[in-house]
């Protein structure tokens, strides 16, 4: 059995150089309230035996062109909570201190996993991150449509690259205290929170995180995946694999869901976050808008 700090990982800086890597999370009074629309999409989503969704992003040619751009990926549920299957539970508890995060924050933030070496995270860089995801739930008859920006957090550099101090920013101001919790942040951090959903993954999957670039022409004679393959990794905290991980946060912006439930009586429902002021006096308000279908 091993236990690693944080701070003390192969890979992560040390501590002299990012005192406030593991900085308390503050949380501010004004972060969004519970989304109206999460009751009935996450009562739907049970519904659903096994979903992915489709992410879609931006890709700006040389020439400057736009095109879009999509591609299926499996929803890793709202940020930061992870139902993690039994090895991955155990791998938690073997090798991470405390096991990992106290269950003290919530959020709506949509997540998926990824490779920092995949086109979408470049796309997002250079559309001022932004996403728009999409579910056909076809059990409940019900599209849901999801407009915001992504931050990808997962960089061991933690907050000492500059991208992954400005996700974890973006991603913070959107967490909640869950109910009953009154305890704040004790012991809470990015890095555990990254490491459990790198943990949610099978050995195999965790591994692929180690092999040449994705979307590369194949060269060589590099390990095929395969639950029997040199890839296959239980090392939560492997170098070359967590220097590929990342988790993709959503914040949503605007919400739509498509409700063909009853083909007698179509219904289209809007739901918007209305800011109002800046910084420290941000404050947040969804609005909900039936449509015409
Ligand atoms: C069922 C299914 C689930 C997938 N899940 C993911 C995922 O969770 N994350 C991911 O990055 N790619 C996932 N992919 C692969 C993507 O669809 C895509 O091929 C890959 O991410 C490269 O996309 P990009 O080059 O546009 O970034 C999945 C594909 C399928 C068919």
């Amino acid at each position: 059995m091993f236990t690693r700090d944080t701070n003390q990982n192969k890979g992560f800086l040390p501590k002299k150089l990012c005192s406030f890597l593991s900085a308390k999370i503050t949380m501010s009074s004004n972060n969004p309230p519970r989304a109206p629309w999460r009751e009935l999409l996450d009562f739907q989503l049970r519904q659903t035996p096994g979903y992915e969704f489709t992410i879609a992003t931006v890709e700006q040619s040389e020439e400057g062109k736009y095109f879009p751009r999509a591609r299926i990926c499996g929803f890793r549920g709202f940020f930061p909570d992870v139902e993690l299957h039994p090895n991955g539970e155990n791998d938690m508890q073997e090798q991470v201190i405390n096991g990992g995060n106290p269950p003290s924050f919530e959020s709506d933030l949509f997540t998926f996993t990824t490779d920092a070496r995949m086109e979408k995270l470049s796309q997002l860089q250079s559309s001022e991150h932004e996403i728009e995801a999409l579910f056909w739930l076809k059990e409940v008859s019900s599209q849901w449509r999801v407009r915001g920006k992504a931050f990808a957090i997962g960089n061991p550099r933690g907050e000492c690259d500059e991208g992954e101090r400005e996700a974890r920013a973006a991603i913070r101001r959107e967490l909640r205290l869950k109910p009953g919790t009154n305890s704040a942040s004790a012991g809470w951090t990015f890095e555990h929170a990254v490491t459990k959903y790198f943990a949610n993954h099978s050995p195999v999957m965790r591994g692929s995180f180690r092999a040449p670039p994705p979307g590369n022409p194949k060269r060589g004679d590099f390990p095929d995946s395969g639950p029997n393959s040199s890839l296959a990794l239980t090392d939560l905290y492997d170098n070359v694999a967590r220097e590929n991980f990342r988790v993709v946060g959503i914040c949503p912006r605007e919400v739509e869901q498509l409700d063909l439930s009853d083909r007698d009586r179509l219904r289209r429902w809007r739901w918007t976050l209305e800011t109002k002021g800046e910084d420290e006096k941000i404050s947040f308000q969804w609005l909900q808008t039936e449509l015409n279908p």
